[in-house]
């Protein structure tokens, strides 16, 4: 099969690419340093001409839902519309379990997401996931205020971005299937605990208050709202599992 992956140099990009090359997928992988800007279009329809599958797993990072909204919305018809002239018979998106139940600005932008490709003229998978176990890392990293690293508090179901990826492989084989299970990791933990984890794994010492978000967005997270439901399908791989095979230091 041939598999064009928006996206494929991202965190669950890449490991979408890998996987579907071991399983023998003919990929192109769509990136700005690939000469493919999705946001505006150029390079696209060459990109996926005589593309079986397109598997949407771009990302921009911003908190705005104005810039997420005209992020995710552009992309998608962008994809939508070269697939459509191009012959694409699947789109198969990546969204965020929650999306619909928290009010963040980057959530806005997803969920415009995905009614731009239920409505959209190319037959459509939607997956949703909840955060890869690697969150912790990154909230590690992008909420540091100087040399103080809160630990946000966080109801959350980490996933590993290799089973995410090999769901997303398993469902552009199949075929469009429309709005699918959601996918979670085996188990409930609490972000707070994972940042320090995290921490402590790479040999941080300092400080690390707890935080509470504030508003509206703070209180979901705090109160499960993101969970996935009892139908998700679950992973098996626990953070302890993934932050044990990561280097330390
Ligand atoms: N991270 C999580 O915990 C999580 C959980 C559930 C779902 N998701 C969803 O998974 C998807 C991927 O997230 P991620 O964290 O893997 O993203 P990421 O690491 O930030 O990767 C984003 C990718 O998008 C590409 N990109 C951005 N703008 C582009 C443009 N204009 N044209 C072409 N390519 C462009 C980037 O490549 P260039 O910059 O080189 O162009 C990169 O390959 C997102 O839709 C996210 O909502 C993420």
């Amino acid at each position: 099969m041939e598999i064009a992956v928006a996206g494929g140099t991202g965190i669950a990009g890449s490991e979408v690419v890998r996987v579907a090359q071991q399983r023998g997928h003919r990929v192109r992988v769509l990136t700005r340093g690939n000469g493919v800007d999705v946001h505006s279009g150029e390079g696209l329809d060459d990109a996926l001409s005589g593309a079986d599958t397109v598997i949407d797993v771009l990302s921009t990072s911003t908190q705005s839902a104005r810039v997420s909204t005209e992020f995710f919305t552009g992309t998608t018809s962008h994809l939508l519309a070269a697939g459509r002239r191009v012959g694409v018979g699947h789109h198969l998106a990546l969204s965020i379990v929650g999306v619909d139940r928290a009010p963040h600005g980057y959530y806005a932008g997803k969920l415009a997401q995905e009614q731009a490709v239920q409505s959209g003229q190319v037959r459509w998978t939607i997956q949703r996931a909840t955060q890869f176990h690697d969150f912790a890392s990154q909230i590690f990293r992008n909420a540091a205020i100087g040399p103080v690293h809160p630990a946000v508090r966080m109801r959350t179901q980490p996933v590993s971005i290799v089973e995410v990826a090999t769901r997303l492989v398993d469902l552009a084989e199949a075929g469009p299937s429309g709005r699918v299970p959601d996918i979670a990791g085996p188990r409930e933990e609490q972000l707070a605990d994972m940042i320090r984890a995290w921490a402590e794994h790479i040999g941080h010492r300092g400080w690390m208050p707890s935080l509470s978000l504030p508003g509206a967005f703070g209180r979901a997270i705090r109160d499960g709202r993101i969970l996935p439901g009892e139908d998700a399908d679950l992973g098996t791989v626990t953070f302890a599992d993934w932050l044990n095979a990561q280097p330390r230091g």
